[in-house]
């Protein structure tokens, strides 16, 4: 069974989604309308566009869904309306600009699944002006939450897994974001509705800030977030703890070092920094007791303390970082300079082996790392 099939037959038996885009689009798409199906997998949100009148439909995948997708829109009659365009969004161009952009690029907090970054570049080129955007407006949400397992994930790494001190990776634990299933009685307190994200305009930081009243006495292991993403003036979309009409989707949990008792009347204060283009999130958590104006505790932690990326590619990420081939890069350099419309494979092989012979085991090796660079940029 193919892990990636699998995968959409869950978005697709997610009834609660499918019947929100259905909705939405016979909300937004009018008669003749062209509309962009971006990261279209089965092609589902366009399909549904048709049906609610789309004249064209560019739908852009870059996963291995492009021809089963164009054999779905064939045997549905669409396939002179449905163009499939396999490629990633941001490098592919259209024939014209669309009406309408629908996508489900939401994630399970709202920007992580890269929304953000995906809408404003297709704004910028594969939209017109004034085109309707489906979701128009994501709405994050953090509550103080009760996660046990996700307290129990941190703690393992400070018991000695194996015999060994495996603190550091306590420390990357505590600093990621833990896809979570959020049920209502997880809640210890009031829901905060800050973060919000206007796809119309530009979005390089969401900052959320709110103090939360504890509800109920509990652990709190950390934040709780989701998201509800405006479709139409008549339909959102939400994974939220308990909401109705709840898609199939996990919230995501992020940690606090060490798990703390709280009671109804404590207060929890929340900032949260959030860089969707990075994905990078950072958030402190301050707990006051009843009426004290000092905290009790207080954490502060960052994705970017999470992240399997050492110091030295950082380093990389800097603007100021002046940048040089390394020797696997010059290979590289070489096989898309031979790539000139004169030499054979073999030639390409023969020349990259002699240039660069100390990276290689042997012709056998030089020839798996020209085939790898040539499938990806020749034609
Ligand atoms: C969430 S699934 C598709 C969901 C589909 N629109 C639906 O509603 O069932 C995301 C698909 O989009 C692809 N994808 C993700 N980001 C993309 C992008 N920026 N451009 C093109 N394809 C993308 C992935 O390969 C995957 O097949």
């Amino acid at each position: 069974m193919s892990r990636v099939i699998d995968e959409h037959r869950l978005y697709l038996s997610d009834a609660a989604r499918v019947s929100a885009f259905a909705a939405a689009l016979a909300d937004v798409v009018r008669p003749g309308d062209v509309v962009l199906d971006l990261a279209s997998g089965t092609g589902i949100l366009g399909l549904l566009a048709c049906r609610a009148g789309a004249a064209r439909v560019y739908a852009i995948d870059a996963g291995g869904m492009a021809a089963p997708a164009r054999a779905i829109a064939r045997r549905n009659g669409l396939d002179g309306r449905i163009h499939v365009i396999n490629g990633f969004s941001t490098h592919v161009d259209l024939p014209e600009r669309a009406d309408v952009l629908v996508t489900d690029q939401i994630g399970r907090f709202g920007f992580d699944a890269g929304a953000v970054e995906f809408i404003a570049d297709a704004r910028r080129r594969l939209l017109k002006p004034d085109a309707r955007l489906m979701p128009s407006r994501i709405d994050l949400a953090v509550a103080p939450v009760e996660a046990a397992d996700v307290g129990a994930a941190v703690e393992f790494w400070s018991a000695r897994p194996g015999g060994f001190d495996m603190e550091p990776l306590r420390e990357m634990t505590a600093n990621s974001g833990h896809p979570r299933t959020l049920a209502a009685d997880s809640l210890l307190g009031s829901v905060c509705t800050g973060g919000s994200i206007d796809l119309a305009v530009e979005t390089t930081s969401i900052a959320v800030s709110a103090e939360m009243a504890i509800a109920r006495h509990g652990t709190l292991n950390g934040l709780g977030g989701w998201f509800s993403a405006v479709l139409s003036h008549s339909t959102k979309l939400s994974n939220a703890p308990g909401a109705d009409n709840r898609i199939a989707r996990r919230g995501v949990v992020f940690p606090i070092d060490r798990p703390v008792a709280v009671a109804a009347g404590d207060r929890v204060a929340v900032r949260m920094r959030i860089l969707p283009g990075d994905l990078i999130v950072s958030w402190t958590v301050r707990i006051f007791r009843g009426d004290a104006t000092e905290p009790s505790d207080r954490f502060a932690h960052s994705t970017l303390r999470g992240m399997l990326i050492d110091l030295e590619r950082l380093r990389r990420t800097n603007p100021d970082y002046m940048p040089t081939l390394s020797p696997r890069g010059r290979a590289r350099l070489s096989v898309l300079e031979l790539c000139d419309g004169r030499r054979s494979l073999a030639a390409i092989e023969r020349d990259v082996y002699d240039r660069h012979a100390s990276l290689f085991r042997d012709r056998a090796d030089a020839a798996v790392f020209v085939a790898e660079v040539v499938t990806g940029y020749s034609e």
